[in-house]
């Protein structure tokens, strides 16, 4: 069986963030409830010449620099804040790379969920031809609405990345835990930009598809939570994710960490996203090259669990191995850079930008 996963990956978020001490500041909020509350330090603000496309060209530009493309037969695009309800935004990519004529191109849909589905399908495309390299991109801009509760989890950003055989950066392993259970804890209707969000109810069943769908994966694959060195949840702000992994241990009967070993284990994965926010279906990706890229010890041969939340609601647990000489695919200058050159905008630009 051929190993099968992730070989390269790049991510592009907005040249414009907004403090949440500002947010917190212009709402009358204590800046504590945004910094410690939900662990989220700035979020980028797309301005209005943004889109999920312009976001996602950029990840692709960076991904695909000094790639061949003539095996690029098949492009995936997960997003929930869409442009046109009927093309697929990577026709627009097929385009501006000139990718060959040959190829398939589909949009995927499903919350915060859809980068996984294209996951999951790339990679068994993959098996059926194992010289096809698949461009897979997650691309999303969160918007709740000014003065809303969600608010100050908002974000922007695109990851790319290339699924291949014998991948260099992470091998994602086969059998997984999969939920689904119609839930209106977070939807966007046609006649709106914003999301809306019943916050409260998501974050609960965010945690309660975790439990289930984790006893699938474990069932499945026959892997319990010691078997994992590193763990990654969807990060609509970081402080779920940690709710999550108390509750995984909770659920595996492992006993509690203290605060500085839990901030140990999952504090790599959330640099990106404390800086980003929210990036809806690309966050956990952007929270896997966070960890590649953060973490100071090398990682190789090392174990990652996923978790994929979509709201509405399907999840999805998995895990990967981190690959040997991951370091060597790593862009983790040009990320660092991107996020540290941004111009941080004080409350009224971002709110001109809104
Ligand atoms: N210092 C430290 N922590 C503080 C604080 C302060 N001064 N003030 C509040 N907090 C904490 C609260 O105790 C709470 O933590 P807890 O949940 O562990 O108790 C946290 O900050 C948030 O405060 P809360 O009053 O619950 O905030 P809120 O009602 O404004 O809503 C969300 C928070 C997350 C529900 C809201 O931002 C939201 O709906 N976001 C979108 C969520 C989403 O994207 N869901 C879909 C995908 S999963």
């Amino acid at each position: 069986m051929s190993i099968v996963g992730i070989d390269k990956a790049a991510l592009y978020s907005s040249h414009y963030a907004v403090e949440l001490s500002t947010l917190a500041s212009a709402r009358g909020v204590d800046p504590d409830k945004y910094s410690v509350g939900l662990g989220l330090h700035t979020m980028a603000v797309s301005p209005p010449d943004e889109d999920i496309i312009t976001l996602a060209a950029n990840a692709t530009a960076k991904l695909l620099e000094g790639e061949s493309l003539t095996d690029i037969d098949t492009i995936l695009f997960a997003t929930e804040s869409g442009i046109d309800q009927s093309k697929a935004a990577g026709i627009y990519i097929h385009r501006l790379f000139n990718l060959p004529k040959h190829c398939r191109t589909l949009e995927l849909k499903q919350a915060c969920y859809s980068a996984t589905a294209g996951l999951q399908l790339g990679l068994s495309l993959l098996k059926d031809n194992p010289k096809r390299k698949i461009l897979l991109i997650a691309s999303d801009i969160a918007r709740y609405g000014l003065n809303s509760s969600g608010e100050a989890t908002q974000g922007a950003g695109a990851i790319a990345m290339l699924l291949t055989v014998n991948p260099r950066l992470v091998a994602i392993e086969s059998g997984s835990g999969f939920v689904s259970e119609e839930a209106m804890d977070f939807w966007r209707p046609n006649y709106r930009d914003e999301a809306l969000v019943d916050g409260k109810y998501s974050c609960e069943l965010y945690l309660k598809l975790l439990r289930e769908s984790f006893e699938e994966y474990s069932q499945v694959t026959g892997r319990v939570y010691a078997d994992h060195q590193h763990f990654l949840y969807h990060i609509p702000f970081p402080r779920l994710a940690e709710k999550a992994h108390q509750k995984l241990m909770l659920c595996s009967l492992v006993s509690k960490l203290d605060s500085d070993s839990l901030s140990a284990l999952l504090h790599p994965g959330f640099v990106y996203g404390r800086q980003i926010g929210n990036c809806y279906t690309a966050s956990l990706y952007i929270g896997l090259l966070s960890l590649l890229e953060q973490h100071t010890q090398d990682l190789s041969g090392h174990r990652v669990g996923f978790y994929s939340y979509g709201s509405g609601a399907c999840s999805e647990y998995f895990s990967g191995l981190i690959q040997p000489h991951y370091r060597k695919v790593l862009h983790a200058s040009f990320h660092q850079a991107l996020l540290a050159q941004r111009q941080i905008l004080t409350y009224q630009e971002y709110e001109q930008f809104y």
